[in-house]
């Protein structure tokens, strides 16, 4: 089940959709018109390429825990893959360019009550549903997973962020070692921030990270130049991004939930697995899923390096209760901009933060739109 018919769901659902006869996939949209039509889209395109798998769809509102509960328990999902957002990380792609380029500069933790409330919302209904699905969710994973982990909710694995760098990588270190892709191993401990900042820049900034390269059953870090690798990610080794780049997300999202699907074991890059914060190497073995770092990366190695990351993407951190700490300067951008400004945030206050952040970022739409024409 994939729930939220958006940019993202909807491509991941129709690659879904093109997979084997005992499949049944369902997507789950808000309004029943679009969902329909996302949904017989993937449906006719696989039949027209051969593949008969179950493809339909329903509607919900997340708002509605029961409905939305009732609506997971009717297909009883063994995978749930949550792609619903608020207000996702491109819509500000969409405002005239100077405002984008002032926004950007928040990074992303101001925004995270557009992600928590959507997944918090969707938790709630999967423990009501009863259903044992393995959840899978993209919306910020990184922070999300930790601040729902302190009510028992959160799900078991994010997708995308550090895992959406880990191909260049691997290419980058096979045409530098000599050897043929397939066997390079790559392992990556990287926060959201340090994943954005190594596609733009080619570097973690003043953020930490954990990386090793393996041949052969061997670490062959200490003999390659991993700075000089990473740098050129933004020049040879560049891809396309925005709005279609989300085809390199839909990927990550694919290699986690189409092992999960077929109940085969993989080893993949995922943030927020288990409930940790930030990204890690992860094993998916007997549909259960755990951190896979390398011998030289301990857990607590691990934990510190996305903390770092942690505050780089504007948040100072995440009380064991759930309390989320902004970072004053990330902070400021969205005061400055939007005149919203918020140090501390409970979870029982993410929801008002949302609808404050929604009703602020579109009276700033409105400007920056009229100023601009
Ligand atoms: N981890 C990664 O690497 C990565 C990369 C890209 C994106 N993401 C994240 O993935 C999430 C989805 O991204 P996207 O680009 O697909 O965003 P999107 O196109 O805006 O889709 C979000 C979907 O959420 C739905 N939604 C919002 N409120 C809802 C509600 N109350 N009930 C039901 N559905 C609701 C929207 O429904 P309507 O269409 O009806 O408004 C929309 O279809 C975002 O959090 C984004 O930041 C993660």
């Amino acid at each position: 089940m994939v729930l939220g018919a958006g940019d993202l769901g909807r491509r991941v659902f129709h690659e879904l959709a093109h997979g084997p006869g005992d499949r049944h996939v369902r997507l789950v949209g808000r309004e029943e018109d679009p969902t329909l039509r996302a949904a017989n889209l993937s449906r006719f395109s696989a039949l027209q390429r051969g593949y008969h798998p179950t493809v339909d769809h329903a509607t919900t509102d997340l708002n509605d825990i029961d409905r939305t509960a009732e609506c997971i328990a009717a297909f009883d999902p063994d995978v749930l893959f949550l792609a619903a957002s608020f207000q996702s990380w491109w819509v500000i792609t969409t405002l005239p360019g100077e405002s984008f380029q002032r926004l950007r500069a928040a990074n992303y933790g101001p925004w995270l009550p557009m992600h928590l409330v959507p997944v918090h919302k969707a938790m709630q209904a999967v423990r009501r549903s009863g259903t044992s699905a393995v959840v899978v969710n993209a919306a910020y994973p990184d922070a999300v997973h930790p601040i729902l982990t302190s009510v028992g909710l959160s799900p078991d694995v994010g997708i995308g962020n550090v895992a959406n760098n880990v191909p260049g990588i691997r290419v980058a270190a096979a045409d530098l070692l000599g050897v043929p892709v397939p066997e390079v191993d790559v392992r990556l401990v990287a926060h959201h921030y340090v994943s954005h900042r190594l596609s733009r820049a080619g570097d973690p900034g003043r953020a930490g990270m954990a990386l090793t390269i393996g041949h052969g059953g061997q670490d062959l870090t200490d003999r390659v130049d991993t700075a000089s690798l990473l740098k050129r990610l933004p020049l040879e080794y560049r891809r396309t991004g925005g709005m279609p780049g989300q085809a390199m997300t839909a990927a990550s999202a694919l290699s986690v939930l189409v092992p999960l699907a077929d109940r085969r074991d993989a080893l993949v890059h995922a943030p927020g697995p288990g409930g940790l914060v930030g990204g890690y190497p992860v094993a998916i073995e007997g549909g259960r899923i755990r951190t896979a770092l390398p011998d030289s990366v301990s857990l607590e190695e691990a934990v510190a390096v996305n903390l770092s990351g942690q505050v780089h993407d504007g948040i100072d951190a995440i009380d064991a209760d759930g309390t989320t700490h902004f970072e004053p300067s990330s902070m400021a951008v969205l005061t400055a901009e939007l005149g919203y400004e918020c140090r501390t945030m409970r979870l029982d206050e993410a929801e008002g933060r949302a609808a404050e952040i929604r009703e602020r970022f579109e009276v700033y739409r409105g400007r920056a739109v009229a100023s601009a024409s």
